[in-house]
């Protein structure tokens, strides 16, 4: 059974999809949750639903504290769920091809520093998009840059919100993202 770690900075939701899923899934189990962000929500799930979690300074991620939280779990596996901080060279070499992340967009569009959640979808609306989507991509050290895995489509309609489309979207997450992270891991 492999072991994944969860990278969030926000409120978590693919975070506690996934480790429903992994409840169920004997590939893998999540081993624990990282965030940079006390406030965040995601803290909050992984107590619920009994993952152990750590929160870290970027000094940690940046200077090998965050690494050696990794190896103490073991973790063969690494995923990005709404997780907006860079990932440092040290760990992307480690962990080559065993990073993944998830965008609520159809890269390369609308990707970059600065584009997470609803501006994402904000920025897709004002651009009178006809579809939006997600895309699961390997992690490298630039915003939304890796290599692209998967990507998945919806409708954006006329009178979409940011947060119509924000639903719209999630739901695509949490289909696929489980899906994906399983068929990564056996080929592991
Ligand atoms: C997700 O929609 C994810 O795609 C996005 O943040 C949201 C987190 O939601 N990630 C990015 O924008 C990365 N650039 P969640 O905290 O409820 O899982």
């Amino acid at each position: 059974m492999k072991r994944i770690a969860i990278f969030a900075s926000g409120s978590g939701s693919n975070a506690e999809n996934i480790i429903m899923h992994f409840n169920r899934d004997e590939v893998a189990k999540v081993v624990i949750i990282l965030s940079e962000n006390r406030d965040a929500f995601v803290l909050e799930r992984a107590r619920k639903l009994n993952v152990p979690s750590h929160l870290f300074t970027m000094d940690e991620l940046n200077d090998g504290g965050v690494l050696m939280v990794l190896k103490a779990y073991d973790v063969d596996f690494i995923v990005l769920a709404g997780f907006l901080k860079l990932f440092p060279k040290s760990i992307i070499d480690i962990y080559h091809q065993k990073i993944v992340n998830i965008h609520p967009a159809l890269l390369p569009k609308f990707g970059g520093k600065g584009m997470y959640g609803s501006r994402v979808h904000n920025a897709v609306i004002e651009s009178r998009e006809k579809e939006s989507g997600i895309t699961i991509h390997f992690v490298n050290q630039n915003y939304d840059d890796g290599d692209i895995i998967f990507q998945a489509k919806c409708k954006v309609l006329e009178n979409d919100t940011p947060e119509i489309l924000a639903q719209r979207i999630h739901a695509l997450e949490y289909e696929y993202y489980p899906e994906i992270i399983v068929k990564l891991i056996e080929a592991l």
